[in-house]
């Protein structure tokens, strides 16, 4: 991949640039600009370089309909840039040509700029038009953010350190299950906790109640015993309105599992200890229970570590951004499912198309 870091003179180019700024939004208000911020080191770079004109190109939401407005007055907000300088394109998830990756589409994009940077990592597992499109039309370049973002992945199996402990939460089943079966060969430990871990204590032959569980057969009974799976041994359910801490086997049928439970966290916390590499996705328990307390008592015993540590899934990133420990980590991504993409594949289609 071309970094930006090879241009040179950029004096009267407009450029382009692909940022994902899908961050949570709350009474019309930006909740947390994590992902924001990681792009400003990229503009920053190229209005240095004398550019004429960047168009920032996000999507925000599923479906498009929602508005930049939020997203834009933050940006300017903590950048303090020209607004003379960078323009926002609209919401690019309104235009059914996205999704589909319609060339014609793409190239009328590309039109926009004389030159593309994808800064967009949390969004690069997607083929869309704004992502592996527009690369078709024109020279193309990586921005810091992408490009610190594939470098700092790839130390968890390029360089990977031992003990390896790899802390696995969260839920959509579907996604998570190829990492597992990836880093059982790579990690030393796995520990499974979130809405996962509900169905690792089903196939284990435990009484889950009615937490959530994924359900399909995802072979979990052949790695369920597996010594490198370290799953919780202690839960906190709802019971009615009340939570209370229970044994695994103590669960029953009217209970719904929401978060590891306190002696889970001491035993994973010893296993943080004695890692020298950890990487980690997704959050441990529902925040309801009781305030997302294992993921947060877990997270300051990573930060305490002189592990490197490697965090990525939007929730989990959100809250540590909540609690303004991102310098406390080696790297926190700003990805979600293309983290997970990454991680178990070693490359995802934008950065293909940026070759
Ligand atoms: C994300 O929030 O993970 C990215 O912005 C991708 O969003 P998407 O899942 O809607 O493609």
């Amino acid at each position: 991949m071309k970094s930006i870091r090879s241009l040179k003179n950029l004096k009267g180019k407009r450029v382009i640039v692909r940022v994902d700024f899908n961050v949570p939004i709350k009474g019309g208000k930006v909740e947390d600009d994590f992902k924001i911020k990681k792009t400003l080191p990229t503009i920053n770079f190229l209005l240095k370089k004398g550019v004429k004109k960047i168009v920032l190109i996000t999507h925000l939401g599923r479906d498009g309909s929602a508005s930049l407005e939020p997203v834009i007055k933050r940006f300017f907000n903590i950048s303090k840039i020209s607004k003379e300088k960078v323009e926002f394109f609209k919401n690019i998830r309104k235009f059914s040509g996205e999704e589909k990756n319609d060339l014609v589409f793409a190239k009328k994009l590309a039109g926009l700029g004389d030159i593309y940077v994808n800064d967009a990592f949390p969004v690069s597992h997607r083929a869309h038009a704004s992502v592996v499109g527009i690369p078709k039309y024109l020279p193309s370049y990586a921005g810091l953010q992408l490009e610190e973002e594939i470098k700092n992945l790839s130390l968890v199996f390029k360089k990977t350190k031992h003990p390896f402990l790899f802390i696995l939460g969260g839920a959509k089943f579907s996604t998570k299950m190829p990492l597992i079966q990836k880093y059982l060969k790579i990690a030393d430990f796995i520990f499974i906790g979130g809405a996962l871990a509900n169905d690792f204590l089903k196939a284990g032959g435990y009484e889950v109640g009615k937490s959530l569980t994924d359900g399909k057969d995802y072979g979990i009974k052949k790695i369920v015993n597996n010594k490198k799976i370290i799953l919780p041994v202690d839960v906190v359910v709802k019971k009615g309105k009340k939570f209370l801490n229970k044994k695994v086997d103590e669960v029953k049928g009217d209970e719904i599992i929401l978060d590891v439970g306190k002696n889970s966290v001491k035993i994973l916390n010893e296993y943080v200890k004695k890692s020298k590499l950890i990487l980690w996705n997704g959050p441990l328990g529902k925040y309801e229970a009781s305030g997302s307390k294992a993921t947060k008592e877990v997270l300051k015993a990573v930060a305490k570590s002189k592990a490197v540590s490697i965090i990525g899934g939007g929730d989990t990133v959100s809250l540590i951004s909540l609690l303004k420990m991102e310098k406390k980590f080696t790297f926190v991504s700003t990805g979600g499912g293309a983290t997970l993409d990454f991680l178990a594949k070693g490359t995802l289609p934008a950065l293909k198309a940026l070759q």
